[in-house]
């Protein structure tokens, strides 16, 4: 039913002001957890999910993306001239094939709404992945390829959702949802979505995570550049525009997904991927055994 979804915007335009001093001269998103920028995870999970354009949409000071997800000369003529094969290999991840990678750039922080729009005129008439680097998801199947086989299914527009504990709505985009049985076990009929609203006006407790799979009619919400929470151009509230006019569903990704944008989150995440890893995940255990006692 939904259109193939080719194409991807990562939103990289943001200060970063939780970070700072971390952020002064270095993009947030190239922050590494464990030994990878949390933008190569979300690059990674796309190519996963089938995408084969990849948009950035870039700031002031996010020059070390461009300069990541590049092939260096240097350092290729480095490494194999040493004989660091493995090491080279390491890097395949992060050299985009010819054509496939574009950045555009935001000229001010207005808001992730202003950030997506800015992606218009690469984007044109079709479905579209959003992906924000600082929601970090640990899953067997990558979160955007679970919503892109449902997307497949249903069409329309689609968000990642989970459940957070009642007094943080004011942090997310909260979505009111239809009581209704949606068609498939993890989607959620959305029937309404408020950014950021206080704890005792929440319509439900479900937070929209940074994926989405939109439709390019978003745009013509987005084009009005209208102010919403915080003074910034707002992307639920183009989305909550669209509701009525397209299916429109939240997915309960299977996962566990990491607010890297906060300072506790990313530590978790951190310790999280490194137990995970067989090259040191026991040696990680014991350390944080020997502080917790
Ligand atoms: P955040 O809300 O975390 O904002 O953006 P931020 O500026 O990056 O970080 P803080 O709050 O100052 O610490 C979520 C994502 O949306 C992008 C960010 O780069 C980040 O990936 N974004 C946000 C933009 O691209 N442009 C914007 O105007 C705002």
């Amino acid at each position: 039913m939904g259109k193939a979804v080719r194409k991807a915007i990562f939103p990289v335009g943001g200060l970063g002001t939780r970070f700072l001093p971390a952020t002064k001269a270095m993009p947030k998103e190239m922050l590494p957890v464990v030994d990878k920028p949390l933008i190569q995870y979300a690059v990674e999970e796309a190519r996963a999910a089938g995408i084969e354009q990849f948009i950035f949409v870039t700031g002031r000071g996010k020059t070390a993306i461009e300069d990541h997800f590049d092939y260096s000369a240097d350092l290729h003529h480095a490494l194999i001239s040493r004989d660091k094969h493995d090491l080279w290999k390491l890097l395949e991840p992060t050299m985009m094939p010819a054509g496939q990678v574009a950045y555009t750039r935001q000229p001010e922080p207005l808001g992730l709404g202003h950030a997506v729009w800015c992606a218009r005129d690469l984007i044109r008439d079709e479905p579209f992945a959003v992906l924000l680097a600082d929601d970090l998801i640990l899953s067997a199947e990558p979160c955007l390829k679970q919503m892109v086989e449902l997307h497949g299914k249903v069409g329309g527009n689609m968000v990642a959702v989970m459940d957070v504990p009642r007094e943080h709505t004011s942090r997310y985009g909260i979505v009111d949802p239809n009581p209704g049985a949606a068609s498939e076990r993890r989607l959620v009929e959305v029937k309404g979505l408020v950014e950021k609203p206080h704890p005792a006006k929440a319509p439900s407790t479900l937070a929209v995570i940074g994926r989405y799979i939109l439709q390019p009619e978003v745009f013509f919400n987005l084009d009005r550049q209208e102010r919403g929470a915080g003074g910034e151009i707002q992307l639920t509230d183009a989305l909550a525009d669209l509701i009525g006019l397209m299916p429109f569903h939240g997915v309960r990704f299977e996962g566990r997904r990491f607010d890297c944008g906060d300072k506790v989150g990313f530590l978790e995440a951190n310790i999280a991927f490194a137990l995970e890893r067989a090259d040191m995940g026991s040696q990680v255990r014991e350390i944080l055994k020997s502080y917790c006692g």
